[in-house]
C-alpha cells in the first residue's frame, strides 16, 4: 500500500509527524510494508514557520515541495491543485492522507478525488458553523469528499452523522496532535524560559518572566489582525491593561507582524517593557512557554487543545470554535470571548487567580496515530 501524506501550513506539521513515526514502526514488523511519499505544498515556507518544525519534530525532508507560497485563497488552492495533480499522476498512491483544515487540505483532497484516489481526513468532523472562516469551507468540502473520516472526539463524529455521512466511514481515533505533545513534554521540560526568550527575541530583553507569572499570546486570524480598528483595540488592551498587571510574551505570526507594521502599532509595543515580542517559535519552545504560562490569550485552534491537556487557562479571542471539547462547559480550559474587550478583561482577571488543571478528553492518549494507521489498513 502506498500513501501520499500532505502538509501545507504550520499546524499540519504537528499532526503528520506521529503518523510518519507510526508508519516507520509498522514497517519494522513482518506485516506488508507501507510506502509513503511526503508532499509539502509550501504554503508556509520560511524557516520559522516551516523548517524549524521539520527539524524539531524530526519530520523527514518532503519527497515533493510544491513551492506554492503566499497568495489569495484561489491562488493557493488553484496552484496546489495543478502541482499536486502531477505528483499523483507520477506516483499513483492508493491513498491521499490530509490533516486539519488549511488550504492544502482542501486542494489536495479535491485533486485526489478527481484522480479517483481514496482520501483519508485526519481531524475530520470539526465544525464552527461559521462560513466566513476559510478553514470551515476547507473542512466541509474535505469531509464531504473523504472515504475515511478519522475524528478526534465524539462531538465531531456526531457532526458528521448529522450531515448524513455514512457511519461506516467515521472512526473516532482521538487527537493525533496530542501524540506529538506527549512525545515532546520531556524535551520541552528541560528548556529554560529565559534561554527561550533570549534566543527568539530580536530586541534586547531585560525582563525574564518566571513560571506562572506571564501571559502567552498568539494571534493570526484575519478577524483579529487584518482590520486596523480590531488590531488597534487589542493592542491598546495589552498596553493599557494587561501588561500593567503581568508580563506578556508574544511570538508574532508573519501575517500579524506585517499588519502591526502597516498600522504603525509595532513601535509602541516594542517600547513597552512588559511586552516581549518574539519570532514564531519552534514546537518545543512553544510547549515550554505554554506549560509554564499563567494563561494563554489566543485565536489558534491547536493551542486551545494543547491548553486543555496542559491545564493552562485559555482565553480564546474568537466568536465560535470548531473545537467545543476544549471549552470550560465541555470540560476543557478555554473560554470564548470574541473580540469584545470587556469580556477579554473579565476572563483575564479571572485567569490571574485560576489554578492549572489538566483535562484529558477520551482517547487523547498519545496513541492516535497508531489507530489512524490501523483504520487505513483495515479499510
Ligand atoms: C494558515 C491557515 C490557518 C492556520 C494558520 C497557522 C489557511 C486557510 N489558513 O493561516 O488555518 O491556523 O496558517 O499559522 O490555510 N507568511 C510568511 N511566512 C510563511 C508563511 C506565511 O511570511 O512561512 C505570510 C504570508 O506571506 C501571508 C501571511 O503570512 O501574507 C499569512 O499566510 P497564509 O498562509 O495566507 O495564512 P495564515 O494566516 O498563516
Amino acid at each position: 500500500m502506498k500513501l501520499a501524506l500532505v502538509v501545507g501550513a504550520r499546524p499540519n506539521f504537528v499532526k503528520i509527524s506521529p503518523l510518519i513515526k507510526a508508519i516507520n514502526e509498522h514497517n519494522k514488523s513482518t506485516l506488508p510494508q507501507i510506502q509513503y511519499i511526503l508532499v509539502h505544498t509550501g504554503q508556509h515556507y520560511d524557516s520559522f514557520m516551516s523548517d524549524s518544525f521539520f527539524q524539531s519534530l524530526q519530520i523527514p525532508k518532503p519527497h515533493f515541495n510544491l513551492g506554492i507560497g503566499s497568495g489569495t485563497h484561489a491562488e493557493q488552492v488553484g496552484n496546489t491543485m495543478i502541482a499536486f495533480e502531477k505528483v499523483l499522476k507520477s506516483e499513483q498512491p492508493d491513498w491521499v492522507v490530509v490533516v486539519g483544515d488549511v488550504n492544502a487540505t482542501l486542494a489536495c483532497s479535491i485533486t485526489a478525488k478527481k484522480e479517483q484516489i481514496k482520501v483519508c481526513h485526519i481531524e475530520a468532523g470539526l465544525r464552527s458553523g461559521d462560513m466566513t472562516m476559510p478553514e470551515e469551507i476547507n473542512r466541509l468540502v474535505t469531509d464531504r469528499l473523504s472515504d475515511l473520516l478519522l475524528t478526534p472526539d465524539q462531538l465531531s463524529s456526531k457532526n458528521l452523522q448529522q450531515e448524513g455521512t455514512d457511519v461506516d466511514k467515521i472512526k473516532m481515533v482521538g487527537n493525533i496532535m496530542i501524540d506529538t505533545l506527549n512525545d515532546a513534554l520531556e524535551t520541552a521540560g528541560m528548556l529554560e524560559l529565559d534561554e527561550i526568550i533570549q534566543r527568539n527575541s530580536a530586541d534586547e530583553v531585560n525582563k525574564n518572566p518566571e513560571a506562572d507569572s506571564y501571559a502567552l499570546i498568539t494571534l493570526h486570524r484575519p478577524s483579529n489582525v487584518d482590520q486596523v480598528e480590531d488590531l488597534t483595540k487589542i493592542v491598546q488592551f495589552f498596553i493599557d491593561q494587561a501588561a500593567s498587571q503581568i508580563p506578556l510574551v508574544w511570538p508574532v505570526h508573519p501575517r500579524t507582524l506585517k499588519n502591526l507594521e502597516r498600522f504603525e502599532l509595532l513601535e509602541t509595543l516594542r517600547k513597552n517593557n512588559n511586552i516581549i515580542l518574539l519570532q514564531p517559535l519552534n514546537y518545543f519552545d512553544m510547549l515550554k512557554l505554554n506549560s509554564q504560562a499563567k494563561m494563554v490569550i489566543t485565536d489558534s485552534g491547536g493551542l486551545q487543545e494543547e491548553c486543555t491537556v496542559l491545564g493552562t487557562p485559555c482565553i480564546t479571542m474568537r466568536f465560535n470554535t470548531e473545537r467545543p471539547i476544549t471549552l470550560q462547559e465541555h470540560g476543557g480550559t478555554s473560554v470564548l470571548v470574541g473580540n469584545d474587550l470587556s469580556k477579554v478583561k473579565l476572563s483575564f482577571n479571572a485567569a490571574l487567580n485560576q489554578k492549572r488543571e489538566s483535562r484529558i478528553p477520551e482517547l487523547w492518549d498519545g496513541h492516535a496515530a497508531v489507530r489512524c494507521l490501523a483504520e487505513i489498513i483495515k479499510y
